[in-house]
């Protein structure tokens, strides 16, 4: 590399640096809602600390005045941020209440919805529902710690009977979602929490209709957790995109990382797991292809799904 070159990256990673720097200055605009009081369908809810931020809203630990607590996540429409405005704000809010509305009976499998407002002179809508005990990826440690503790057990990143349990959670919720119509496209840890040892999911925000398959205006997803054609223009985004992601999920249990390859291929330096039935349901979730994709049938008939004593 020349001495320019090499001048001109530093310069890079320089301004780069004090962007970091300017950003940690300026207090985020969503913070300031810290410890202010809003008013859901008439019941009053303190904002106490924020749990997380996603495309289109924060999500708050909240308490209500007569000190239960809950999660409220704030849409705040003015705010223009990641290339996200105003307008796809609002779309995601209402997309989010209405997948909640379909999904309410589904109180195992997702965070149920108490209120919803909409303050039309700050331009803010708000969601309160029922606050999980723990984050996946918190829970997920937990575990992991817990199976380290223990010397005689396998090579993965946690039990292979925790991850069972996990994985059948997690398609019993591909389940719901499908008897609902409905293509999630974003599930990835950050949507998952465990309410004691129950895993739900808590986000609709990119969620469609299954016979809405082509709507262009509406892809994208997260990497590495959401399928191939969720960023492309020419595929159908179906059901089968959900698979990926639980497949991606399967593979963040078996090796505490996240897929790198688009494929089962573990992570670089790692073993491959010694489960076959693992390994199996990896080979056909990262299929490129939706059609070459194991699909639900596959996965609630799969050994590891419905055989009790199938662990490995
Ligand atoms: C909110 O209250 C907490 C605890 O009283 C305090 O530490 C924090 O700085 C407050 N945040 C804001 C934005 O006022
Ligand atoms: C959003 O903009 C409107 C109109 O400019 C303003 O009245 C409102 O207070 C703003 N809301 C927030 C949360 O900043």
């Amino acid at each position: 590399m020349s001495k320019t070159n090499r001048t001109a990256l530093i310069l890079i990673f320089d301004s780069f640096l004090a962007i970091d720097l300017i950003h940690q200055r300026t207090p985020r605009r969503e913070d300031r809602v810290q410890n202010r009081t809003v008013y859901i369908k008439g019941e009053l809810y303190t904002l106490l600390s924020r749990l997380g931020s996603g495309k289109f809203a924060s999500v708050w630990k909240s308490t209500t005045r007569d000190g239960q607590y809950a999660a409220v996540k704030v849409f705040d429409f003015n705010y223009s941020r990641n290339n996200i405005n105003s307008g796809q704000r609002v779309r995601s809010f209402r997309n989010e209440i209405q997948m909640a509305r379909r999904m309410r009976e589904e109180m195992n499998y997702v965070a149920t919805v108490y209120a919803v407002d909409l303050d039309r002179q700050r331009r803010m809508g708000f969601i309160a529902m029922e606050l999980g005990n723990r984050p996946f990826r918190d829970k997920i440690e937990d575990l992991h710690q817990m199976h380290f503790q223990s010397p005689k057990t396998g090579y993965d990143y946690i039990t292979a009977k925790d991850r069972k349990n996990i994985w059948i959670q997690l398609v019993n919720i591909l389940c719901a979602l499908y008897r609902h119509d409905i293509v999630h496209r974003d599930i990835k840890p950050a949507n998952l929490v465990f309410f004691g040892s129950t895993l739900k999911i808590i986000d609709f925000g990119i969620a469609q209709d299954a016979v809405a398959q082509y709507n262009r205006h509406q892809r994208g997803g997260n990497h590495p957790y959401s399928a191939p054609e969720c960023f492309t223009q020419y595929l159908p985004i179906t059901s089968q995109a959900d698979i990926w992601s639980a497949g991606s999920i399967l593979y963040y249990l078996t090796y505490g990382k996240t897929p790198v390859y688009e494929s089962p291929r573990p992570p670089s330096g790692a073993p491959q797991t010694k489960s076959p039935l693992v390994r199996n349901i990896l080979y056909y979730s990262f299929q490129r292809n939706p059609n070459r994709r194991a699909n639900l049938p596959w996965l609630v008939e799969h050994p590891l799904t419905k055989d009790k004593y199938a662990l490995f």
